[in-house]
């Protein structure tokens, strides 16, 4: 049986109804078709379904839909300001933070909350809090230049 639920994504409200199992990450992506967000293992291990639920970031794989009841979601599509690119997007595309792409959308918003909780003062600190994010491509120097970037 469906359950009722409302949230916002990215400043937008939403009335919803869900199946009481659907995960955050696939409301996001197939309800809402927001599919910015990645999947990559579907089980908290890769960071690629990283968002943040009131600010502190959450992989979206592991948080129940009707847990989020009130919430406020933000999604990698809700970063950029019309044509502007969010400061660590710049970032990432300034440094190379990535090669295939895929785990992009989950290291900028993890990267974000790092400065965000004052967890990036030095490259020991930025690593152990990006460390549940993988790059298969290994663009892991990269990506602690653009948050460092950010930082300064
Ligand atoms: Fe959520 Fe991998 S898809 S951590």
């Amino acid at each position: 049986e469906k359950v009722g639920l409302k949230l916002a994504v990215n400043g937008k409200s939403y009335k919803l109804s869900v199946e009481p199992r659907v995960t955050l990450l696939d409301l996001l992506r197939e309800q809402l078709h927001l599919t910015g967000t990645k999947k990559g293992c579907d089980y908290g291990q890769c960071g690629a379904c990283t968002v943040h639920v009131d600010g502190k970031r959450v992989n979206s794989c592991l948080a129940l839909a009707v847990m989020q009841d009130g919430r406020e979601i933000t999604t990698i599509e809700g970063l950029a300001k019309g044509d502007d690119l969010h400061p660590m997007q710049e970032a990432f595309i300034k440094h190379d933070g990535f090669q295939c792409g895929y785990c992009t959308p989950g290291q900028i918003m993890s990267a974000v909350a790092c400065i965000r909780e004052g967890k990036a003062d030095s490259e020991g600190e930025i690593r152990e809090f990006m460390s549940g994010n993988i790059c298969r491509c290994g663009a892991y120097p990269n990506i602690v230049a653009a948050i460092q970037e950010v930082k300064t």
